[in-house]
């Protein structure tokens, strides 16, 4: 450093070149080692601020010759910005890990379980699905699926459901507005019977499959309806297939799900995809078969349809509806679930309440 004898400096006396290479050096250490952005703004003082070695040279400025002071300040104020420059990058950096660190910190882990806390379980729906697939799987059954948006093709008119059937009406379908380059009418399936469709054109027989799925309704919810909900299809094509074993098939897998003391019963029933068709009822689980409000006192309880695979849901789909027969039935598995648990609103399912949710933990 020059003496401070108030006579004017020369240029390089005051800004020797090698001293502004150290004081960069120097500063640009000191920024690079903080590690949180409170070090920072400390590196920062002490690279530029009052009383740093850059403004100690700095204020040797007032004492240069006006032309000198003009080269100087500029070599200067270059300084100033590349210091300047490598705090905000650094800043940059330290705000990027502080932010990540604070996100790990405030993470919400769903599937950590705190002493006296509950850890989290299946919905008591996809419970009963999975028993239900259990159950089939060791019959020998397939699990199938199939798309949830269908064209009217395959939720009505492969399934023998002429265009004036009750069923069609629009009080219970909500269609799906594809625009009008759609081609074809678009809903959201309003049973797991199309996927019955989609087996049969698979082409592949025989056929031994249950199908699971979603389906819509439009329903207004109440104590035993809800717009959407869930099915189980079952569909068996083989040849020498018989009503007798449809009957014992449904009689199997209730006892499976409700236990040996429940009973199943068919009774006559109407549906266009097949011939004969039935009701399935099972004892009602209230009063045991007793009689009860529930079941308006008749002891049984609905569960599902069922029928013969009628030979023009076969014809429609190309299988030889003299060479093969089959079975078809279907029911709702939340509706299955709350006559197994006795629970009194089917809304219950979708509320998620925990304090309902978690007694099928
Ligand atoms: N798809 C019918 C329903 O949703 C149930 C059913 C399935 C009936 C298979 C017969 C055969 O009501």
């Amino acid at each position: 450093m020059a003496p401070d004898d108030g006579s004017l400096l020369a240029l390089d006396d005051l800004v020797p070149p090698a001293e502004l290479a150290e004081i960069e050096v120097e500063a640009t250490a000191v920024i690079e080692a903080t590690t949180t952005l409170a070090a920072l703004d400390e590196a920062a003082r002490e690279a530029l601020g009052k009383r740093s070695r850059f403004s100690l040279v700095y204020q040797q400025l007032g004492r240069m010759a006006p032309e000198d002071r003009k080269v100087a300040g500029r070599r200067l104020h270059e300084l100033r910005r590349r210091i300047e420059d490598r705090i905000a990058a650094r800043k940059e950096v330290l705000e990027r890990e502080e932010r990540s660190a604070r996100l790990m910190a405030d993470r919400l882990d769903l599937t950590e379980v705190l002493p006296g806390e509950l850890a989290g379980h299946l919905h008591l729906v996809t419970q009963v699905r999975e028993q239900l697939e259990d159950v089939f799987v060791g019959m020998g059954y397939e699990i199938a699926e199939g798309p949830e948006i269908e064209t009217d093709w395959y939720n009505f008119q492969a399934l023998n459901i002429p265009l004036d059937h009750p069923a069609r009406s629009s009080v219970d379908t909500f269609f799906v507005d594809l625009g009008d380059d759609a081609g074809e009418t678009y809903l959201l399936r309003t049973h797991t019977s199309p996927v019955q469709v989609h087996l049969l054109e698979r082409g592949r027989l025989p056929i031994y499959a249950v199908v699971p799925g979603r389906v819509y309704r439009r329903d207004t919810p109440d104590a035993t309806h809800l717009p959407a909900f869930h099915q189980l299809e079952g569909l068996v094509i083989d040849r020498g297939v018989t009503f007798g074993d449809l009957a014992g098939t449904i009689d199997t897998f209730v006892h499976a799900i409700f236990g040996d003391q429940a009973s199943t019963r068919l009774r006559p029933a109407y549906f266009p995809f097949t011939e004969p068709s039935a009701e399935f009822e099972i004892t009602c689980q209230i009063c045991g078969g007793e009689g009860c409000r529930t079941c308006s006192m008749t002891g049984w309880i609905e569960l599902g349809g069922c029928g013969m695979v009628h030979p023009a849901v076969l014809e429609a789909t190309g299988v030889d509806a003299e060479e093969w027969t089959g079975f078809a039935f279907g029911f709702g598995i939340d509706r299955l679930a709350i006559m197994r648990h006795e629970i009194p609103d089917l809304r219950w399912m979708v509320e998620n309440d925990v304090r309902f949710l978690r007694q099928f933990a």
